[in-house]
Formats: C-alpha cells, sequence, structure tokens
C-alpha cells in the first residue's frame, strides 16, 4: 500500500525560498500541521531573516526582537538552512519541483520602482533599496556612495521606508552608533554636511502612507526643526471626508498641525512639503544638482479617494542628492513565471500562476512581498502565509508527489553543495551570530554586522 504523502511513512518535503519574515510565517504554519513535513530554506545571503536584519531601521532595535521565534524555527530538527544559495543560479527552479513535493517563494521585493522621470539615474538619485541596504549593511551595497557634502537631500515618497531614510539622514550620530547600523555608514554619516531634508508627498497630508509614530519621531530629533506650509492643510472634499474616517490620517493630521504651532529654532531641518511631484532630476556632468517639481491638485480618482494632478506651477529644488523611496518590486527568478507590470510573482491565493491570469504552476505557491507586493508591516506577513499554507494543504491529496528516494534529503544536499562550495548551514548561522553579537556588546551595541560576504563564510566555517 502507498502511504499517503506528509505521513510518517512518507513525509512530505517543502522548499522555501527566502528567509523573511513571510518565509518564516510558512515555516511556522507547516510544523503547526497535523502531518510530518521536512523543510528546506533557500537563502542567497549566508544570513537569515531578510529585510528584518536589513530594511528595519537601526533605530528600531525592538521590532528585530521577532527574530527569537524565526531562531526556533530554524533550530527545529525538521529544518534545515542553506544559506549562500541563490535559487535561480546555484538550483533551478525545476529541480526545486524535482526535490519537493512544494515549493513557496518567499523571496520578497528585492528591487526598486521606477519613476519614469529623466534623470533618474544620474549619479546622486539612488532609490531608498539602496540606501537603507547600505546604512543596514546588505552585502550588496556595501560599497555604495552617497554624496552627502550636499547641503540639502530630497527624498521622495511618503511611506515609512521615506520617513526612515529621513532619520537615518537627520538623527545624532552618536546615538546610531549605540545601534547595529553599518559602520561604513556611521563614518560616512559622521562627515555628513547635509543640513536639511526636503520630503516630497505628491498627494496631500491626508493622503501620506506613514504612520503617526514614525511622524512624531521626526519631532523629537534634537536640534532639528519639522517644517510645513500651513497652505498644505487647506483640505479638498474627499480630503476631510477621509480625515474624519480614517484614524491614522486623523492623527497625523494632529501631530502636523502641533508641528506647524512651532518656532524654527535650529540650523537643521526636515522640510515636508506636500502636493509637489518630481517631474525632472537634473545634472551636470552627470551629477544630480536639482530637482523640478511640479504642483499638484487633487482630484477625484473614480474609486472614492483622489489622485495628484500636475497643475503647471514648476519650481527648482537644488540638491546633490535625490533618494527615490516609492516602492519596491520583486526580482524575476529564471524559470519562474513573474508579472513584471506588478512586480510581483503572479498568483492566486498563493498558488503561483503561470502568468497574470494563466493557470495554477501545480506545486508552486508564494508569499509575502513576492505574494502581494511591498506592503504591509512583519505581522501582515502571518496571515498571509497562513492563507498560502491553507491552500497548501488542500492540494496534499492532489499531489503525485516526488520520487521516494529523494524524500530523505540527502540527495539535494548533495546537488547543492556540488553547485556552491559555500553553503551556510544553521550551525554556521549560529557563528555569524555569535561574532556579530560578540562585537557588538564589547562596543555596549546590540551586533556589530559582518557587511562582506567572504568574512560572513570564514566565521561561518567555525
Ligand atoms: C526599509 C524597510 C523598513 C521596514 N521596517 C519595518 C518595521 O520597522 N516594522 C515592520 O513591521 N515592518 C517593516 N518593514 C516591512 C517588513 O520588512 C516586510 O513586511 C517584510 O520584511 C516582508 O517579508 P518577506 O519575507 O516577504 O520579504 P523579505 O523580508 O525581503 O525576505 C525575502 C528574503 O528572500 C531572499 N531571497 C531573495 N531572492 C532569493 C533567491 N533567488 N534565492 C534565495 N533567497 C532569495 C532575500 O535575501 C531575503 O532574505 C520594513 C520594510 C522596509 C523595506
Ligand atoms: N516602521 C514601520 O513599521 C515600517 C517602516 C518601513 C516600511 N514599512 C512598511 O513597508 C511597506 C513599504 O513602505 P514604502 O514606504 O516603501 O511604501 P508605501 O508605504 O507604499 O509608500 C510609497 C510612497 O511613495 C509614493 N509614490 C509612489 N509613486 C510615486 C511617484 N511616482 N512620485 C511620487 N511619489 C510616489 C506614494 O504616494 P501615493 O500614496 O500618492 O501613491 C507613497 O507616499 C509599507 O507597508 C510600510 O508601512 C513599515
Amino acid at each position: 500500500m502507498t502511504h499517503p504523502i506528509a505521513s510518517a511513512e512518507r513525509p512530505l518535503c517543502v522548499a522555501v525560498v527566502g528567509s523573511g519574515p513571510a518565509g518564516f510565517y510558512a515555516i511556522e504554519s507547516l510544523l503547526k500541521a497535523d502531518a510530518q513535513v521536512r523543510i528546506d530554506i533557500f537563502e542567497r545571503l549566508p544570513t537569515p531573516f531578510g529585510l528584518v536584519r536589513s530594511g528595519v531601521a537601526p533605530d528600531h532595535q525592538s521590532i528585530k526582537g521577532v527574530t527569537r521565534i524565526y531562531e526556533k524555527l530554524l533550530a527545529d530538527a525538521r529544518v534545515r538552512f542553506f544559506g549562500n544559495v541563490t535559487v535561480g543560479r546555484d538550483i533551478t527552479h525545476a529541480e526545486l519541483r524535482t526535490y519537493y513535493d512544494q515549493v513557496v517563494y518567499a523571496v520578497g521585493a528585492q528591487s526598486d520602482r521606477k519613476m519614469g522621470i529623466p534623470g533618474e539615474d544620474l549619479q546622486g538619485s539612488a532609490p531608498a533599496t539602496a540606501f537603507v541596504g547600505w546604512y543596514n549593511g546588505h552585502p550588496d551595497y556595501r560599497d555604495a556612495q552617497f554624496d552627502l557634502t550636499t547641503e540639502r537631500v530630497v527624498v521622495i515618497g511618503n511611506g515609512n521606508v521615506a520617513m526612515d531614510v529621513t532619520r537615518a539622514l537627520m538623527e545624532s550620530v552618536d546615538e546610531l552608533a549605540t545601534t547595529d547600523m553599518a559602520d561604513h555608514a556611521l563614518a560616512a554619516l559622521r562627515q555628513s554636511q547635509v543640513k536639511h531634508v526636503v520630503l516630497l508627498g505628491r498627494r496631500g497630508p491626508v493622503q501620506a502612507a506613514f504612520t503617526t509614530p514614525e511622524l512624531k519621531e521626526f519631532g523629537e530629533i534634537h536640534g532639528v526643526d519639522v517644517v510645513l506650509d500651513s497652505g498644505d492643510f487647506v483640505l479638498d472634499e474627499v480630503s476631510t471626508a477621509q480625515l474624519a474616517n480614517e484614524k491614522v490620517a486623523s492623527r497625523n493630521f494632529d501631530v502636523m498641525q502641533e508641528y506647524l504651532q512651532r518656532q524654527p529654532a535650529h540650523s537643521r531641518s526636515i522640510q515636508m512639503q506636500f502636493l509637489w511631484s518630481p517631474v525632472e532630476i537634473l545634472g551636470e556632468n552627470g551629477k544630480v544638482t536639482g530637482v523640478i517639481v511640479e504642483r499638484n491638485r487633487l482630484v477625484p480618482d473614480g474609486n472614492g479617494g483622489v489622485k495628484a494632478e500636475g497643475t503647471g506651477v514648476r519650481r527648482t529644488i537644488a540638491t546633490g542628492l535625490v533618494l527615490r523611496s516609492v516602492g519596491y518590486r520583486s526580482v524575476p527568478i529564471e524559470g519562474v513565471p513573474f508579472d513584471d507590470r506588478r512586480g510581483l510573482f503572479p498568483n492566486r491565493d498563493g498558488r503561483l500562476l503561470d502568468g497574470a491570469n494563466g493557470a495554477v504552476v501545480p506545486q508552486c505557491y508564494v508569499v509575502g512581498w513576492a505574494k502581494r507586493g511591498p506592503s504591509g508591516i512583519i505581522g501582515t506577513n502571518k496571515p498571509d502565509s497562513v492563507a498560502t499554507v491553507n491552500a497548501m494543504k488542500e492540494d496534499w491529496p492532489t499531489l503525485g508527489g516526488i520520487a521516494d528516494e529523494l524524500r530523505d534529503g540527502q540527495a539535494v544536499d548533495a546537488l547543492v553543495r556540488s553547485r556552491c562550495a559555500t553553503v551556510v548551514s544553521y550551525a554556521g548561522w549560529r557563528c555569524i551570530d555569535v561574532h556579530e553579537t560578540a562585537m557588538g556588546n564589547a562596543q555596549g551595541r546590540p551586533r556589530v554586522k559582518f557587511t562582506n560576504i567572504a568574512d560572513m563564510l570564514d566565521v561561518a566555517k567555525e
């Protein structure tokens, strides 16, 4: 008699690609299921935790405590970690489908959205993705350069990433030096001559995507004024209704009203300018010198909200550095269907589709930012991953199943190691973690991060 898959005799074999929050919540949900499972995690970096390590702001350390839950999952005997292994390069999508009953793509959104305006690619115009990765010690961005000799930086976008980036530029470096911010970023910020950050929102204060705690933090930065234009707070009808109905917008509005009452007292400032869209980034000799912005008015968007429409009124903001914080995009993986328009992996309820409206790709699933696009906080990923795991469970009776001789995982282990000599196991990650935290403790910091893959691999060998 053939035993069903996910039974003691034929444990379900699952590959989870990516070790950010979404991947771990999928693992948690799978391990809680009343079934026998074996899970392998493939992570392109030697270190786990995705944006919790390389996105969450260094001055928000308490948020990173969520990794304690993920550590427990990594330590589970049913879970193996294959760090420093890139799916699509070191092992293919087709191979995963040969070695695993089910494959979960939890690869997040590693790239940036473009605005599509002239000058976007000039030196001195960078996506927030790069700046955040740089100050957080992501190996891909350790050698990035940002011109902090400029007096004014323009940050485009009104989400929480734009808020994080602005704080990183304006907060006291002595305070940041008590965090796990990358040493190269601390050294550069110590030399920074940036006095003003202009934060540009294309819509009004009521439509801003940032949340109130982050807005309040601006007002607490020592030696920095928060400057607003009272003209931006004269609301149209739709915004007035939104303000009455939306709690976050209303709390934000109150905080900004309080900022409007403050008298400027410092030589450094955060200037929150609403209803302005960048239309061109200017440069000389290939390097940014300014941004042309256009005044917007708000018009109905046809869905009960408002969108920005240019009025033709333009001005130029002089700057040497523009940070574009207008959202993230997933990076395609060879052989895996991708929705280029939306910048994510096409799926229905977490089941991977062969194109935006295509058929279900058997055995394959998506969670997190790769599934729904770049929105939502860490906690948002939990119900999202549980929903995908529910779809996976529904599909168990229909699975053909991999060859039973592959089920113990030894063949895939040998394959990966034959392709990639420097696989980092869970024990390897523990070595990296112990070293980083020891270096941090010696300086009164939570950790000092390795930012170079070679250094991580050296330590992981121990
Ligand atoms: C700058 C920033 C700050 C944030 N701050 C907060 C905050 O303070 N609080 C909060 O609640 N939320 C915050 N968020 C949101 C939160 O980080 C996301 O909701 C969450 O990280 C998304 O999880 P994910 O697993 O989908 O993606 P990710 O966290 O991006 O994880 C994806 C993982 O997949 C790996 N990967 C990618 N491609 C491959 C491949 N081909 N092969 C193998 N591995 C691969 C990546 O290396 C990464 O480890 C922040 C987001 C950003 C961008
Ligand atoms: N502390 C935290 O909890 C924290 C920290 C960081 C990130 N996060 C979460 O991570 C997610 C991603 O954050 P995010 O800031 O990248 O994205 P976001 O919240 O979606 O904000 C994107 C911003 O970019 C603007 N924008 C988009 N296209 C633009 C264009 N062409 N020109 C000008 N502005 C443009 C948007 O304006 P419109 O609204 O007009 O489109 C919006 O203000 C969010 O869910 C966020 O809450 C949380």
